[in-house]
């Protein structure tokens, strides 16, 4: 049965106290254990009392998401992760440089959360945004928020709540609108596997040389570059999901944007999309006037194309394309997690022009 959602307005700009005003009566439905949505500087999060197995299983209903696939924790405070986790120096380095922030940290998981919460792993992930709204409202709560992105299972994460709010309208009991998200593509995830040696599991804006300049030894999981085997089994279970795959069929393009514009003109038959750099607009335009063309922002400008991504893959649903085409993008940097999140948008269809 639908449930009748609130939306309330916030801005990170408010004091402490019109924060805390606000956020009071949000924070009393997830003590409840009711469900929140509400934005944090990498997506929006669909949160509720993680310690709460009841509650954790309203999240995975309102997304639609598989019962084995886990919930990240959320934190006020790096130190609040004893309650939950076995930690570690290796973690305390890690909040120390990342905390609050967008790093999420997998431990040993403690007998306060359900397995529920986990998808039955004996490990949790920890996060401490950074957001104002998130922190305030994770305080005021007294709990730890699980919460995973606040899309329905599948669809691009939420970087604003109008998209929160086509989602998960009739699924939630509140969204809190905060604008938009800061970065726009979900928090790094990291595994500790000995003191200083991590595996990444999901690339963000903590980037791996980020990691490695704290004088860790960083392994990347084969599934953030690569298609996962059939025999193969995921290390972060999200990783063997469907995400973020547009209703259009989604190409990348390794090559130039005059090969691309040459491969458009020899296939009339198809309605197309093309998501292109800043400086390719011109020419794409004047190749093919009148073709649908998304602005991914300046080529070398990985944060705004990362701001990016997710509303552009939105945008493109509401256009009957049949085909998409995207730049595939470099692999350093932030590049790594647009790399990892469009492979997968394109279910690993990649042309080389
Ligand atoms: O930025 C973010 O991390 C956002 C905001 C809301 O904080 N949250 C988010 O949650 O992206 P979600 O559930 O959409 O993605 C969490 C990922 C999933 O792929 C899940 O499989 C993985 O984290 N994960 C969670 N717990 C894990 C664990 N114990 N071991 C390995 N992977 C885990
Ligand atoms: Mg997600």
């Amino acid at each position: 049965m639908a449930i009748e959602t609130v939306v309330i307005k916030a801005s990170e700009d408010l004091s402490d106290r019109e924060l805390t005003a606000l956020l009071e009566p949000a924070a009393d439905v997830i003590r409840r254990g009711g469900l929140v949505a509400f934005p944090t500087e990498t997506v929006y999060g669909l949160g509720a009392d993680g310690t709460s197995a009841e509650a954790a299983a309203k999240i995975y209903a309102a997304k639609g998401r598989p019962s084995d696939n886990p919930l990240i924790i959320h934190v006020a405070g790096p130190e609040d992760a004893e309650k939950y986790a076995v930690t570690s120096g290796t973690y305390y380095t890690l909040a120390k440089a990342f905390m609050p922030g967008p790093l999420t940290v997998i431990l040993p998981v403690k007998d306060t959360v359900p397995r529920t919460t986990t998808g039955g792993l004996d490990t949790v992930a920890v996060r401490c945004p950074l957001n104002r709204i998130a922190n305030r409202l994770i305080a005021l709560s007294g709990t730890a928020i699980a919460a995973p992105s606040a899309n329905i299972s599948g669809t691009p994460s939420p970087t604003n709540a109008r998209h929160v709010i086509s989602d998960m309208t009739g699924r939630v009991d509140v969204i809190i609108d905060g604008g938009d998200c800061d970065f726009g593509l979900e928090s790094t995830i990291v595994k500790i596997e000995e003191e200083g040696i991590v595996t990444l599991l999901r690339p963000g804006k903590i980037t791996v040389e980020d990691i490695e300049s704290l004088g860790m030894y960083v392994t990347v999981a084969g599934a953030v570059s690569e298609e996962l085997k059939s025999n193969e089994i995921a290390l972060s279970p999200g990783m063997k999901y469907k995400h973020y795959a547009p209703k259009a069929c989604l190409v990348l393009v390794d090559g130039s944007v005059n090969a691309l514009c040459d491969l458009i003109k020899s296939d009339s038959s198809k309605k197309v999309g093309v998501i292109a750099y800043s400086e390719d607009i011109p020419t794409v335009n004047s190749r093919l006037p009148g073709i649908r063309v998304f602005d991914f922002g300046s080529c070398g400008d990985t944060a705004i194309q990362a701001h990016r991504l997710f509303s552009i893959l939105r945008m493109t649903d509401s256009e009957a394309l049949d085909l998409i085409y995207a730049p595939l993008p470099g692999t350093e940097g932030v590049g790594l997690a647009l790399y990892n999140r469009m492979i997968r948008a394109a279910a690993h269809k990649i042309i080389k022009l």
